[in-house]
C-alpha cells in the first residue's frame, strides 16, 4: 500500500544541514495498522509527513497505492492526497468552526453538494461518537473528543490511508486507550491502513500489527508486534521495552544464584500463556524453581506471559528442563 525507496530528506543548506532520513526503506501493507517508535528527533514525524509529500524527499520515492507521489504535478497530487488522511498531535482544528464544520470543510473544499455533505458529516459524527457535540466549538470540547472530531475530519474524504502524528501524546492514559480502540475499530470496519508514530511503546502494543524502531532517520528493526516486542534485537527496542517493565525485571536478574542454578526468562506466547508447561516439566525433571517476576499482558488480542525464574539443581537437571519446555512451546532466554 506504501512503500519508501531510498527516502532521504535534508533540512538547510551547506553546513547547517540536518539529514533527517537516510536512504530510508519501508513497507506498509494494504489494511495494516504499523507503527513506527522512536525518541525525539529520530526523523518520525518527517517519516510520516513524506508519506503524503507533505514534506518533499530530497531524494528517493514514495509509493501510494501503486502510484509514486514525487512523479506528480501539483493537480494529480491533490487527488492523489484525498486517498491519505492525517491526524496531528495537536488537533489542528479550526478554532472559530463547529464540530460540524471542521468536518464538513475538506468536503466543501472538494465542491461536495451541500445534502451529501450533512449526509456524510452525520455519518461521520455517529462513527465517532461525537452526535450531541456537532454544534460545539473546538475550545468545548475535552482532548479525546478534539482528537475525535481530527479523525472524522481526515476520514471525510473516505481516504484509505490513515496516517497519525503522535495522536494521543496530548491526551492522558484513559484517553489514550479510548482513542486507540476507535483507531482499531475503524482499521477493522472501513477496511483502512494506518500508520501511526508514536514513542510509547504501549501504543504499539495496543493495536499495531507490524513496527519499524527509527533511529537517526533510519530504520534499525522491523517485524510484526510479537516478535520485535517479545525478542528485541537493537539495542534502542530493547530501552523502549525496558522502559515498560520497570524495575522489577532488573531487580530479578539481581537475584543471588550460585553453582549451577540459571536464571532464565521464559516467554509463553497464546494459548500457552494458560498452560501449566513448567510444574508439569518440574515434576518430571526434578527441577525447582523460584519465580523471581511475572507478568501476564497481551499485544493486540494475543496473550502473553513472561516469567523470569531461577532453576535449581545440577547442570543436567536443568539443561533437561530448559530443553523439555523449549519442545512444548516456550522461548527460554538464560539471562545469568
Ligand atoms: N523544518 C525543519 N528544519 C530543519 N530541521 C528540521 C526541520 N524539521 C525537523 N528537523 C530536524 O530533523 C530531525 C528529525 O526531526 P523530526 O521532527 O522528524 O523528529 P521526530 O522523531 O518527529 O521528533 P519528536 O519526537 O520530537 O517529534 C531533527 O534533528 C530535527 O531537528
Ligand atoms: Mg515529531
Amino acid at each position: 500500500m506504501i512503500e519508501l525507496k531510498q527516502v532521504t530528506k535534508k533540512y538547510g543548506k551547506g553546513a547547517k544541514t540536518t539529514e533527517a532520513l537516510s536512504g530510508l526503506d519501508l513497507t506498509v501493507h494494504k489494511g495494516e495498522i504499523f507503527g513506527v517508535i522512536g525518541h525525539s528527533g529520530a526523523g518520525k514525524s518527517t517519516l510520516i509527513r513524506c508519506m503524503n509529500l507533505l514534506e518533499r524527499p530530497t531524494s528517493g520515492e514514495v509509493w501510494v497505492d501503486g502510484v509514486d507521489l514525487t512523479k506528480l504535478g501539483k493537480q494529480q497530487l491533490q487527488t492523489q492526497r484525498r486517498k491519505i488522511g492525517m491526524i496531528f498531535q495537536h488537533f489542528n482544528l479550526l478554532s472559530s468552526a463547529t464540530v460540524y464544520d471542521n468536518i464538513a470543510f475538506p468536503l466543501r473544499l472538494a465542491h461536495v453538494d451541500k445534502t451529501a455533505v450533512a449526509a456524510k458529516v452525520d455519518e461521520l459524527l455517529q462513527l465517532v461518537g461525537l452526535e450531541a457535540h456537532r454544534d460545539k466549538y473546538p475550545a468545548q470540547l475535552s482532548g479525546g473528543q478534539k482528537q475525535r472530531v481530527g479523525i472524522a475530519r481526515a476520514l471525510a474524504s473516505d481516504p484509505q490511508v490513515l496516517l497519525c502524528d503522535e495522536a494521543t501524546s496530548a491526551l492522558d492514559p484513559q484517553t489514550t486507550d479510548s482513542i486507540l480502540k476507535l483507531l482499531l475499530d475503524i482499521n477493522r470496519k472501513l477496511h483502512l491502513t494506518i500508520v501511526l508514530i508514536t514513542h510509547e511503546m504501549h501504543v504499539i502494543q495496543s493495536i499495531c500489527d507490524r513496527v519499524a524502531v527509527i533511529h537517526q532517520g533510519g530504520i534499525v528493526e522491523e517485524g510484526t508486534v510479537t516478535d520485535v516486542f517479545l525478542k528485541p534485537k537493537h539495542p534502542v527496542t530493547r530501552e523502549f521495552i525496558q522502559g515498560q517493565a520497570g524495575e522489577s525485571a532488573q531487580l530479578a536478574l539481581q537475584a543471588p544464584h550460585d553453582g549451577s542454578s540459571r536464571i532464565c526468562k521464559l516467554t509463553f506466547l497464546g494459548e500457552k500463556t494458560y498452560d501449566s508447561i513448567l510444574s508439569r516439566t518440574a515434576r518430571e525433571t526434578g527441577v525447582d524453581f523460584a519465580i523471581l517476576q511475572g507478568t501476564i499482558s497481551k499485544i493486540k488480542d494475543i496473550p502473553y506471559g513472561q516469567l523470569i525464574v531461577r532453576l535449581e539443581g545440577d547442570a543436567e537437571t536443568i539443561e533437561k528442563t530448559i530443553q523439555r519446555v523449549t519442545a512444548e512451546g516456550l522461548d527460554v532466554e538464560v539471562m545469568n
